[in-house]
């Protein structure tokens, strides 16, 4: 058999240590594979080259994917699926083995739905994948997310400020509840949980009284901070708006400064979140995942997606991994509230 192996999305650490599980695992069961560059755009234009275990040596403490990535989609094509099967045909991908988000698998479960055969790897920093306990590259960010709030502790410290540091994670709150944990912010905002900004000012007075005379405050970017006026981000080709560009942190961090004439400033981690060598945890759980799914792919399985459950490698239905979001629960984000 001949594996093909896509990447699509936002990159994540991780991902490269899952693309050589699949070679290596493949090549020891007398297979081959083909890599698809930069995620759907590649198997569209037929930008698919033969992948051997040499290409993956040393890879798997490299951040980002050697395949490359994007944001194209094929659904927004009138014959996309279709060319992307003939294309994957054409260059004698028996099956293919799609890492990807909640964008990326949508596009997988179509072409499974098409007919033609593929294995997901669930993938995103934002961890917000139903029917898994692991995305790859979400572990590495909350520990970069938590390695920052450590260093702007010292200097909202010594200027006696609130930092306000804005995280990624889109509509959830993911990252910002974890690393925030994990970093001791005083303060997490989510979108799962609106929170009034008077609140937050409140908040703010009632530390400086108690002589807590500097706060860090964790928003991520999807926070809909009503009345602080953040703008609209563009839209990519899935629809989702650029969230960098509504500026919430910064936008909060004006507003604290009118309301409490405390000084503020903010810190956009923005990409540094998906940079860099992945931590042990994404190297180890990617590496599962992609053997699971090359063995899957090899056994003729379709449709499905190998995930971490209670521990354990698990298979689910790929419509279930893309059915709905899967959003922060309540006791996990009511435990930020204990340390604020
Ligand atoms: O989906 C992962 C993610 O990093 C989100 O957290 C973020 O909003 C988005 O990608 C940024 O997209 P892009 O890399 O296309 O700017």
């Amino acid at each position: 058999m001949r594996i093909g192996i896509l990447t699509g999305g936002g990159d994540a650490p991780g991902m490269n240590a899952a693309i050589r599980a699949v070679v290596r695992t493949a090549h020891r069961g007398g297979h081959r594979t083909s890599g698809v560059k930069n995620g759907w755009a590649g198997a569209l234009d037929g930008a698919i080259d033969e992948l051997w275990p040499s290409d993956v040596r040393a890879i798997l403490p490299l951040g980002g994917t050697i395949l490359g990535t994007s944001r194209t989609n094929p659904l927004k094509l009138p014959d996309g699926i279709q060319r992307v099967i003939g294309t994957l045909r054409s260059h004698g991908v028996d099956a293919l083995v799609a890492m990807g988000g909640d964008d990326t698998l949508s596009v997988a479960r179509a072409l499974h739905e098409a007919g033609y055969p593929v294995v997901g790897v669930p993938k995103t920093i934002d961890n917000d994948l139903a029917a898994t306990d692991f995305c790859i590259g979400f572990d590495t960010a909350v520990g970069i997310v938590a390695e920052a709030l450590d260093r702007l502790h010292t200097t909202a410290s010594a200027h006696h400020r609130v930092m306000v540091v804005e995280v990624m994670g889109r509509d959830t709150g993911w990252v910002a509840t974890m690393g925030g944990l994990a970093g001791g912010a005083d303060v997490i905002l989510v979108p799962e949980y609106p929170v009034e900004l008077g609140e937050v000012v409140e908040h703010l007075h009632r530390r400086r009284a108690e002589g807590k005379d500097f706060s860090i405050i964790v928003v991520a970017e999807g926070v809909d901070l009503v009345g602080a006026g953040t703008g609209a981000g563009q839209r990519d080709a899935f629809g989702h708006a650029r969230l960098a560009d509504r500026g919430v942190g910064d936008a909060l961090s004006r507003y604290i400064e009118a309301e409490t004439g405390f000084e503020a400033r903010v810190t956009v981690l923005g990409y540094l979140q998906r940079g860099g060598t992945p931590s042990t945890v994404d190297r180890i759980w990617a590496t599962r995942l992609g053997v699971r799914a090359t063995e899957l792919a090899v056994a003729g399985c379709s449709g499905v997606v190998p995930v971490r459950r209670d521990d354990q490698v698990a298979v689910v239905e790929l419509a279930d991994v893309v059915a709905e979001q899967r959003r922060v629960p309540r006791e996990l984000y009511e435990l930020t509230r204990i340390f604020g």
